[in-house]
């Protein structure tokens, strides 16, 4: 499994291809402000957002008047963040001192490090006694409808391949505490009480959802990435010519840790 390959956050346009999809669920969900009530959150806090991606934590926490500091390996990443204050560095040797913030957020980013074990270490380190940190990751259902038909399309060429996402396998919502739990004495996984489904009118959004993890899968499968795409195109249109709609659901959560 190719955790993090280097073109994946150049910049930010495959994870803007990503979360535009979001953008679909029904009812909307704000995961972003659901984490951030999970933190307690208070403008005498100190927040450090590690592997931060384009800001999209760090542009909730500016509206609640919270002090956060993001922090992302990715300069392209950081550049499309836009914020006051940002480092560009490695979760596993952050450039901070102990026990320096009262909450950590690590969203949607451990399960690209390879070595988890120094990374949750190192969360820990800049925490202070009595901080929390929230480790947002997916779990083995994520997006089963979708991950279906990119299968049904790679199988042509690589029979019985499992797209196996970093999130839904390396560090997921099943397998997730037990790797925290090497720094942490607590840790609780806690998921939204009701998860939306994600309505799909138009396929190219899922076709682009797709494209966007190209680098992830193509060395995995025979076929061209951009092939495995259309046929995925094709098959999401043709359900929605036929139900009205292409219908995906996440399966996302949260460990609290303390
Ligand atoms: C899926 S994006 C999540 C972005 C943001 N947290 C969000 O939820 O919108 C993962 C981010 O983690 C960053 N990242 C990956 N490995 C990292 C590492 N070892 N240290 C710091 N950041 C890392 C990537 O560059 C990318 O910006």
């Amino acid at each position: 499994m190719t955790l993090n390959p280097p073109t994946q956050y150049a910049d930010a346009r495959n994870l803007r291809a990503r979360q535009r999809l979001w953008l679909y669920q029904r009812p909307p969900f704000d995961i972003v402000g659901w984490v951030l009530d999970l933190a307690g959150l208070s403008p005498d806090l100190r927040v450090l957002d590690v592997g931060c991606g384009n800001g999209a934590y760090l542009r909730a926490m500016r509206d609640r008047h919270v002090r956060a500091v993001g922090c992302d390996l990715s300069v392209g990443m950081l550049q499309a963040a836009s914020h006051p204050a940002l480092l560009n560095a490695d979760v596993v040797a952050l450039p901070v001192r102990n026990a320096s913030f009262g909450v950590v957020l690590a969203p949607h980013m451990l399960y690209h490090v390879p070595d988890r074990e120094s990374a949750v270490r190192e969360l820990r380190r800049v925490l202070v006694p009595g901080g929390v940190c929230i480790a947002v990751t997916n779990g083995a259902q994520h997006m089963r409808s979708l991950r279906d038909l990119v299968e049904r399309a790679a199988c042509e060429g690589t029979p019985g391949w499992e797209m196996r996402n970093p999130s839904t396998h390396a560090f997921s919502l099943e397998n997730g505490a037990a790797q925290l739990a090497v720094a942490f004495e607590s840790v609780t996984c806690v998921r939204p009480g009701r998860v939306a489904p994600v309505i799909i009118r138009d396929a190219a959004v899922a076709a682009d959802y797709v494209a966007s993890v190209a680098d992830h899968y193509q060395d995995q499968v025979a076929r061209p990435w951009q092939a495995v795409v259309a046929d995925v195109r094709l098959a999401v249109q043709q359900v929605i010519e036929a139900e009205g709609t292409f219908i995906t659901s996440s399966d996302t959560g949260a460990f609290v840790c303390r």
